[in-house]
């Protein structure tokens, strides 16, 4: 049983090891790694793709999955955040995952019980499982993440995204610069291996990656920006800013986005776009720090390899055509070598 609480904590190898076991994930879909098993999801903001696809990622190994439901629980009595989750723990729970406003919450959550505790986004401190996804994107798209640049555009100060990719990046060899006006940007004193600057054009200058966030109009003391027009005005990206990124550089956003705010809908919906994969992702790295977390890791490869037996067997009776679609990733064999076996 294992934590996953920041990406500050694990190591280059820890992060590629997780981002090969999302490769594995991806292909030995669906299968019983995890039964026996329950994963309880407790999310105190809300939520779309980080909850749904924890949920997702659970079903697809066998997991059973809870919802607390924060808005209809003993929250609403006073309950504190350790007793809810010695509470989850209690009833069964082998895994939490937690999303909190306050920064630190899963590490005090993960303090009190014995069950896994997996943080989905602690305040502005972290959201690993974000970063993760984030980095499988992009190893995805360009083969690798040494040497790239990552340009993070807007609200970097508020956001746990930002943290969890300054560190991801970093760990396995990128160079991450902050974009955004300087009211958005974190202080120096912060620590985080990332350049500063507020220029969209310098930011932008040889970008490999360009990846934008939401304004965390939420976590905003007030007056960081005149207006959220200015700010459109100053650092809003659309397909006519991307073109200050290189030729090849692709376009990503966490979501939720604002279309119109921080980023225009040509832009989102345009070819440099990697939204859609973002979100695709993060279904397979659940999968991997689910099964990481619960000590099952090792129950993906026999999955695999008897998937990879399964085809060789039908290929060798002409009965299937290989299907490479869900295969093209760094750890699949081509077909050839397969046929050749
Ligand atoms: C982010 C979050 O909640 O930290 N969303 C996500 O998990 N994909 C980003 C945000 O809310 O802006």
């Amino acid at each position: 049983m294992r934590h996953l609480l920041a990406l500050r904590e694990l190591s280059p190898q820890e992060i590629t090891d997780l981002l090969d076991l999302a490769e594995l994930s991806a292909v030995a879909g669906r299968g019983e790694q995890l039964s026996g098993t329950t994963l309880a999801t407790l999310f105190y903001e809300p939520s779309t793709r980080t909850e749904i696809s924890f949920e997702l990622a659970a079903r697809k190994l066998g997991a059973g999955v809870v919802r607390c439901d924060v808005d209809r629980s003993s929250v609403q009595k006073g309950e504190s955040l350790v007793d809810t989750v010695r509470t989850l723990a209690g009833l069964g729970a082998d895994a939490i995952a937690i999303r909190h406003p306050s920064a630190g919450a899963a590490h005090l959550a993960a303090a009190h019980v014995r069950c896994a505790v997996i943080n989905a986004g602690d305040g502005m401190h972290e959201h690993p499982t974000q970063g993760l996804l984030d980095l499988l994107t992009v190893r995805r798209a360009k083969g690798r993440i040494a040497g790239l640049r990552i340009a993070v555009v807007g609200d970097v100060r508020h956001s746990r995204v930002a943290r969890s990719a300054a560190w991801g990046f970093s760990k396995l060899g990128g160079s991450v610069v902050a974009v955004g006006p300087a009211t958005l940007l974190p202080t120096p004193g912060d620590g985080l291996p990332l350049h500063l600057t507020t220029s969209l054009r310098v930011g932008l200058e040889g970008a490999d990656v360009v990846m934008v966030l939401r304004m965390q109009r939420e976590r905003q003391a007030g007056g960081d920006v005149p207006t959220l027009a200015e700010y459109t005005r100053g650092w809003g990206v659309n397909s006519q800013v991307l073109r200050a990124a290189r030729p090849d550089a692709i376009l990503m956003h966490p979501g939720p986005a604002n279309l119109g705010i921080e980023l225009t809908a040509d832009a989102a919906y345009g070819p440099q776009s990697r939204i859609a994969a973002q979100v695709a992702a993060g279904v397979d790295v659940r999968m991997a720090v689910l099964a990481w977390a619960l000590g099952r890791e090792r129950l993906l490869r026999p999955s695999l390899a008897r998937r990879r037996d399964r085809r060789k067997t039908f290929v060798a009776n002409g009965l299937l055509e290989f299907d490479q679609s869900r295969t093209q990733t760094p750890l699949a064999e081509p077909a050839s070598t397969i046929r050749n076996d």
